[in-house]
């Protein structure tokens, strides 16, 4: 079922950071607050110059408050590392601001969001952005790059390559580090693995032509 809200009816007069992240918890505007701990909002430096955007948050997101702390999160940490970013000088959120999730015995089990949940959550995403300005703008994976292009994306159509998308004129996709912990062989993940790692090494190289 589609609902008709959005975030647009939460944002604060005062648009800046602080504010957007105080705002975001009174959000009600799809249903995915009713079940999460608290919104998680993107985090990093108001002049950080790459913002890496992501699903939404997972289980330990929903109750740390913060984004990428996870095990998927832990990947991403390693994969920039080993191209050689630092996170601490990233920007990174989420297209969807509130853990969807249902219960699997005593555990969480994340779900994907809707197409109208994205589309609900995508005015803090817009504000994040029109305040950040990032020289480079990184989708992990089809639900963050359906949120920026604004329309259904294959990761394999756009994966690995810079195009202009209506939330920055450099924008970048790659696919989410959660693909990767569904991997089973050990070759596969290696494989894969060395794959996100170059695709955030062309990040850093155009983070350092400018
Ligand atoms: N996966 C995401 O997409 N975002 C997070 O913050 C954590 C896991
Ligand atoms: Fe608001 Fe986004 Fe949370 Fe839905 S998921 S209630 S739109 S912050």
């Amino acid at each position: 079922m589609a609902e008709a809200g959005s975030a647009a009816d939460f944002l604060p007069s005062q648009i800046d950071l602080p504010h957007l992240r105080e705002a975001a918890q009174g959000c009600r505007g799809c249903a995915l607050y009713r079940n999460a701990t608290q919104a998680v909002f993107g985090e990093g430096p108001a002049t950080a110059r790459a913002v890496l955007v992501g699903e939404q948050p997972g289980d330990q997101e929903d109750g740390t408050g913060r984004p990428f702390v996870g095990p998927a999160g832990q990947l991403l940490d390693r994969a920039l590392r080993d191209a050689g970013l630092d996170r601490r000088a990233l920007y990174l959120t989420n297209a969807v601001k509130h853990f969807k999730w249902e219960p699997r015995g005593q555990r969480r089990l994340h779900r994907k969001p809707a197409a109208h949940e994205i589309r609900a959550c995508r005015p803090w995403l817009e504000a994040e952005l029109a305040l950040l300005r990032p020289r480079v703008l990184v989708c992990l994976g089809v639900t963050a790059a359906t949120a920026v292009f604004g329309r259904p994306v294959r990761l394999k159509d756009v994966r690995g390559l810079f195009s202009a998308s209506p939330l920055a004129a450099a924008t970048f996709v790659t696919t989410h580090p959660s693909a990767l912990l569904r991997l089973r062989d050990r070759q596969g993940w290696e494989f894969e693995y060395q794959r996100l790692v170059r695709d955030l090494l062309l990040v850093r190289e155009r983070l350092e032509a400018f």
